[in-house]
């Protein structure tokens, strides 16, 4: 049997058999408790059910009731003005998966949801239920939204909290409870529900902070406005790492503190509200260039210049600022005062009284002019001041005296303070101020009696590193993306649980995965002379820099000699005029064939790194030293499948800049020559490292670095699948696609198979399969479908793989386990078989194991039958970064991602890797010639669309 009429026949018998769909009548439990629930309303007569008796599922089944083998599984029955309570027993409706009982007048106690493990959609908004059960949450695993806002929920017993079981529903992406009396803080645990995407909270009775669990929280929608009483406050700092927000609403309440610098990071941001809140100090230049729908800073005490809002909508009436026009800036010395406010962190004495654009007008607290008007002293002692002392004082030449004796002031004297060369007196007494002091050059000595870091000898106590803070006191770092995206995902939700239309679904996908071996027994036999893409070389840039001008560093065409071309647009300067250069879009990346020939001895045998997809990778050296990595078509067998890989990779690897992934460094296209130069990895492929370690002499990777490579690899593929400007996928991830830098940290490269994925919200689309076994998602490999989410399932196959140490495909292991993906799902539950299959040069103690089952689990819901209920690599990326965090002390590794410093111009760059590189490890990767299957089975793929029909 051949390979496409095999795949035929079990298609059909998969498709062809549709759930059993019984003629039994309704489960007798769920028709009692529809007839209890019409029989409690008010106004029965709205739902138009029999009296007695009746079969809810018959045919046709009972208005407004949906059913599923016999079991209610649907109740939709909103805006029917139902008046009366719920039967308290509903939960026994156990089949129950999608219930839409919005805009009704139903009221009375809700029952408990407890145990409704099918429950996807829960609307029970805008009624009058109210009370809720503690237990309302308890087993609610299915659930992906639920509404309950503009309910009275426990009024009369003081508000209710949000139970920990919340947690449970791991699958939840929507959660609205506007107006339901709420109270107490936001529970930490929101930061944990990794699925979370909309959260609104208006209009209740929430107190405390923005639970810092949220930094990197992938949500989307955040309404936290308006609480009433004691309302939400602290700082709003941690929602500048929360990058995919679009929507961000806490006006009505009291947070205070300042606008995060990087609130430019939340890239996706249109509706942003913050009237009626504490906030103080300037409003950053980024939010100003923010292209807004909407923006309203209402009623907050900012201060400083107004910016010309980018904002399509906006206000900031009643505020501090010092002019009243937008883009008029500040006297010099209001913003060097307000510098000097930042390093105290706004006191709000001062924050009063620092209004307008006049220090000397006479308002200024603490502030002293002379009679020409510029500013003379800083007197405010005793003012209970902490934070520390900004440089910007520096900027204030005329002023004499600073006295601020007795605060609490911290950190060190600013070294440019030495520049104010009228300064007669410079009281710090009694504060907290660390060594070393600058030495003033007209000779004058602080006072700093009282400082206890300052007493005693200067050089004892030098190690106290506290410079001075220079921004707003705000010490977040940046969060790690910073490109810009406008692909987000938008929600999923309507229509999704049509029982009849997901069962056959479920059974295609279900069968595809069984049907995997079977792929892989056909193909087993084609591999011969197969070779899967060999590492490739890159050549990074930073994704943030906006000046578009790119440096080449390219060898002279005949002497071999180096030079940098700066590139800024679509102009030849092939001045050698050697060949015919074509100007391809990515613009300014051309490279002369002559430049690589002389760089690779002329394409000689001696300097191949490997074979590829469609041609031989060559070592490259330039004549400063500097290694590329050429990649070669073959001559003369350019198919146009070929070509086309060549432009694709070409234009995808032109538009995707990130640290970890791999970047093009220029191409040539001549004649017949089409060729990818690529920064060379000199670790090479992570397959050599995991499965190969032995025979190149090298030590295997530790824990740690496994850890740090899925986190690479996973914030790479995020990336590529959501923070681009357009959305990827890959289509062939796998670990000879994993690329390793001279410190182990990864880059996912080989783009030549990358398509775009399709815009809009079915991100599928049908392709040619490609790919490489024991890596493809069922679903892709059954219909050709391909979304991201085939993407994470191959993810999730390398993480098996950093595991186990095992290769994702290996026909000489036993039959059960040779297919990676399908024997770990077996064994992954099971704490001993998982133990056993741990890759036995990991030392896996107690604490190892934790994170290693945290892994195993990623991986198994990655590789999740349903596209559907794989993760999006956001997650993958959420649950790795603090297993990385954890394990940074168990290695003497440097934290720094060592190998390039993205600030430095591409010829710098070069230099550095120079520096960095070491030993010359062939890349030559064993695996694929060995055992793996084919990078691009073409046979595979023809036999395919022709089963397909397509
Ligand atoms: C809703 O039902 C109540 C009685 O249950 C009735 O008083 C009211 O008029 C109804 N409203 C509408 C819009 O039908
Ligand atoms: C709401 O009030 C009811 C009745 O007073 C109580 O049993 C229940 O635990 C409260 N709900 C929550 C979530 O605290
Ligand atoms: C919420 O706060 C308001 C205003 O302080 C108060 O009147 C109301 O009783 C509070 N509600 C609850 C449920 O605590
Ligand atoms: C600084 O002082 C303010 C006001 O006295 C206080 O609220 C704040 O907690 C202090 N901060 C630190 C870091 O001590
Ligand atoms: C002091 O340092 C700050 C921050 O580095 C700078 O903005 C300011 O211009 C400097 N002032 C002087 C007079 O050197």
């Amino acid at each position: 049997m051949t390979p496409s009429t095999l795949l035929t026949t079990l298609l059909f018998l998969f498709l062809l058999s549709p759930p059993s769909l019984t003629n039994a009548v309704t489960d007798p439990n769920d028709l009692k408790i529809l007839q209890q629930f019409r029989k409690g309303l008010d106004n029965p007569e709205l739902l138009p059910w029999p009296d007695q008796g009746g079969d809810p599922c018959g045919n046709p089944p009972w208005k407004y009731i949906f059913c599923l083998n016999s079991r209610v599984n649907q109740i939709q029955a909103k805006g029917l003005n139902l008046t009366g309570p719920l039967p308290q027993n509903f939960n026994q409706l156990s089949m129950l998966s999608n219930l839409g009982l919005q805009n009704n007048r139903l009221n009375g106690p809700l029952p408990s949801f407890k145990g409704l493990s099918k429950l996807q959609f829960a609307f029970l908004d805008n009624n009058d239920f109210d009370s809720i059960p503690s237990d309302f949450f308890d087993g609610l695993e299915s659930l992906e939204a639920l509404a309950l806002d503009h309910n009275n929920l426990n009024a009369t017993t003081g508000g209710w909290r949000l139970p920990s079981s919340l947690q449970g529903s791991t699958q939840l992406t929507n959660f609205s409870c506007m107006s339901c009396n709420l109270v107490g803080p936001l529970p930490e645990f929101l930061g944990e529900m990794n699925s979370l995407s909309l959260l609104k909270l208006s209009n209740n009775n929430l107190t405390g902070e923005i639970p810092r669990s949220l930094n990197r929280s992938a949500l989307q929608v955040l309404w936290l406005n308006n609480q009433q009483g004691e309302r939400l406050s602290g700082t709003i700092d941690v929602v500048s790492t929360m990058v995919p927000l679009s929507s961000l609403w806490l006006h009505g309440n009291v947070f205070t503190g300042s606008i995060p610098e990087n609130i430019g990071d939340l890239v996706s941001l249109k509706d942003f509200d913050l009237n009626g809140n504490r906030i103080v100090g300037l409003v950053p230049d980024a939010l100003g260039n923010m292209q807004l729908d909407n923006l309203d800073l209402n009623n907050n005490m900012l201060m400083g210049p107004i910016p010309n809002f980018k904002a399509s909508k906006f206000s900031y009436d009643n505020n501090d600022f010092c002019q009243s026009k937008p883009g008029v800036p500040c006297a010099f010395e209001v913003m060097a005062l307000l510098g000097f406010l930042s390093g105290l962190n706004y006191p709000s004495n001062l924050v009063d009284s620092w209004k307008d654009n006049d220090p000397c007008g006479g308002n200024w607290l603490g502030i002293k002019c002379d009679v020409n008007g510029k500013v003379s002293m800083i007197n405010l002692p005793k003012f209970k001041l902490n934070g520390t002392l900004s440089p910007s004082v520096a900027n204030l030449g005329s002023l004499v005296e600073i006295r601020l004796g007795g605060n609490n002031i911290s950190g060190g004297v600013p070294s440019n303070w030495t520049s104010l060369t009228s300064l007669k007196l410079l009281d710090l007494s009694d504060n907290n101020i660390s060594p070393p002091l600058p030495e003033f050059r007209n000779g004058l000595k602080p006072v700093v009696v009282g400082n206890h870091l300052l007493d005693g000898s200067p050089e004892a106590s030098s190690s106290g590193n506290n410079s001075p803070s220079t921004g707003s006191g705000n010490a977040e770092p940046a969060p790690a993306h910073s490109s810009s995206s406008d692909s987000y995902e938008t929600k999923k939700s309507k229509g999704k649980s049509l029982a009849p239309i997901v069962a056959p679904i479920a059974g295609v996908t279900a069968a595809a995965f069984l049907l995997i071996p079977l792929y892989a027994y056909c193909f087993r036999r084609r591999k011969g002379g197969f070779q899967a893409p060999a590492s490739l070389v890159i050549h990074p840039r930073d994704p943030s820099d906006s000046d578009n001008n790119v440096k080449i560093v390219v060898a002279n065409n005949t002497t071999g000699s180096i030079s940098t071309l700066t590139g800024s647009g679509s102009g030849s300067r092939n001045s050698s005029g050697i060949g015919e250069s074509h100007v391809i879009e990515a613009g300014n990346l051309k490279i002369s064939v002559q430049v690589l020939r002389n760089v690779t001895k002329n394409f000689a045998p001696e300097n191949e790194l490997g074979h590829g997809g469609f041609g031989v990778v060559y070592k490259g050296e330039l004549a400063d030293g500097t290694n590329i990595a050429v990649k070669r078509m073959e001559a003369g067998v350019i198919s146009s499948k070929a070509l086309d890989e060549f432009q694709a990779e070409i234009a995808v690897l032109s538009k995707v800049r990130h640290r970890h992934l791999v970047s093009l460094l220029g191409y040539s296209i001549e004649g017949n020559e089409r060729i990818l130069v690529y920064e060379y990895m000199p670790q090479g492929a992570l397959s050599k490292h995991l499965f190969h370690w032995k025979s190149f002499g090298m030590e295997p990777l530790s824990w740690k670095r496994r850890l740090n490579i899925a986190l690479d690899v996973a914030r790479g593929m995020e990336y590529l699948h959501t923070l681009a400007h357009q959305s990827f996928i890959h289509r062939d991830l796998k670990s000879s696609n994993i690329l390793l830098a001279d410190d182990f940290r990864a880059k996912v490269s080989d783009f030549g198979l990358v398509k775009l994925a399709p815009e809009g919200e079915e991100k599928s689309v049908v392709t040619r399969l490609a790919g490489t076994f024991g890596y493809l998602a069922p679903e892709y490999a059954v219909t050709g479908k391909i979304t991201t989410k085939a993407d994470v399932f191959s993810f999730g196959v390398v993480l098996m793989e950093l595991l186990t140490g095992l290769m994702a495909l290996d026909d000489d292991r036993p039959e059960e386990s040779q297919y990676l993906a399908a024997w770990f799902w077996h064994i992954k539950s099971d704490k001993k078989k998982l133990m056993a299959a741990i890759d036995p040069v990991l030392d896996v103690k107690e604490e190892t194991f934790e994170s290693i089952s945290m892994i195993a689990e990623l991986a198994g819901h990655c590789t999740a039958r349903e596209p559907s209920q794989r993760p999006d690599m956001g997650h993958a990326v959420n649950v790795l970064a603090p297993l990385v965090e954890k394990w940074k002390p168990f290695d003497d590794d440097t934290e720094e991602y060592s190998g390039i410093d993205y600030s430095l111009p591409l010829n710098q760059m070069v230099k550095g890797w120079q520096e960095a590189e070491g030993k010359d490890l062939s890349y030559m990767d064993l695996e694929d010639s060995k055992s793996s299957i084919p990078a691009r089975p073409t046979g595979f793929a023809d036999s395919f669309t022709s089963i397909d029909g397509r």
